[in-house]
């Protein structure tokens, strides 16, 4: 089943979170002049205009990216991911490809504000000789993404399942890296194949790093999933980040958003722990804020 369509969840309070800290694993990989590669398991469509119709129906970007830049002040570490999103400029913005009313019925409203997602937050990131390796099942996001990405000969994109897809990959020719897996969790089974892809991988590429995204609902399955993620004998450690209401979700809202990282970078957990307590009062929660990190495994 595939009726996730990230177009209504562009730019929330989760998407901050997740590419925050994706754009910091990024800058350390960027820091040694050796090509890294990166598998985004569940890419989305690429990149989302929030005036379109999804995106003001449900206005979630307003508690989330909106909400960051309104602040004069913000942490350090996280700079950097946000002159990359006020940077983004779609490439073909003003051929009038993909903006015209037409594309999805939807109303152009001005001014336009085009959020990145994952593959092209990781393009921006790309130097030449580094590679991005993008899945995506959902048949009209993968179109729209393979229009989108297909003239950059560092990217390889496949309309392929993300939990088989990167067990089938691993460990890739290029042996620095990192994994981002961002599954929608239309079905409760995504926890745990997100799990065990992310297990039998390490199994065969244990020097990566893997970051998983998920959300934290009322009748969630967080828990078995950090069960999981602590049989992961991961030398740099695995470490669990948290942004979420104490109450106020309700059945099926989403409280909170979480992250668990594998191997994450030196120094990216105190980097990560400062954003953290800076987002929790910023962005919009269905309720009372609060933040939790904390390593399920020790780094060694
Ligand atoms: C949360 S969205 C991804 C957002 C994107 N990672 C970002 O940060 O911009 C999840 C995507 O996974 C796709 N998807 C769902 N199941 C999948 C699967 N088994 N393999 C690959 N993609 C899948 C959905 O169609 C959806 O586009």
């Amino acid at each position: 089943m595939l009726s996730y369509l990230h177009g209504f969840h562009a730019g929330n309070f989760a998407d901050v979170h997740k590419h925050s800290a994706l754009v910091l694993i990024l800058a350390h990989l960027q820091k040694k002049t050796k090509p890294f590669c990166v598998i985004d398991t569940h890419a989305g469509a690429g990149w989302y205009d929030l005036a379109s119709l999804q995106a003001q129906k449900t206005g979630e970007w307003k508690g989330g990216i909106a909400a960051v830049q309104q602040e004069q002040r913000v942490p350090v570490d996280l700079v950097p991911y946000l002159d990359l999103i006020e940077d983004f400029v779609p490439d073909n913005r003003g051929l009038g490809v993909e903006f015209e009313a037409g594309m999805d019925g939807d109303e152009v409203l001005e001014p336009p504000l085009y959020y990145p997602g994952s593959p092209f937050i990781v393009q921006k990131m790309l130097r030449e000789d580094d590679h991005l390796s993008v899945m995506e099942l959902h048949p009209r996001e993968y179109e729209t993404l393979d229009r989108r990405l297909y003239h950059d000969r560092r990217v390889t994109l496949q309309k392929r399942d993300g939990y088989e897809g990167l067990v089938a990959m691993v460990p890739p020719h290029i042996r620095r890296g990192l994994v981002l897996m961002d599954p929608s969790y239309d079905v409760k089974q995504d926890y745990a194949r997100a799990a065990r892809s992310i297990i039998a991988a390490y199994r065969r590429w244990a020097t990566a790093t893997y970051m998983l995204w998920y959300p934290i609902l009322e009748d969630g399955f967080d828990h078995e999933l950090h069960d999981m993620f602590r049989q992961i004998p991961a030398t740099g450690g695995v470490l669990c980040s948290e942004i979420a209401a104490s109450h106020g979700g309700g059945k099926g809202r989403m409280l909170g958003s979480g992250l668990l990282v594998v191997n994450p970078p030196y120094q990216f957990d105190a980097q990560l722990a400062a954003i953290g307590d800076w987002l929790r009062d910023v962005v919009h929660l269905p309720g009372p804020g609060v933040h939790y990190q904390d390593w399920l495994v020790k780094a060694q």
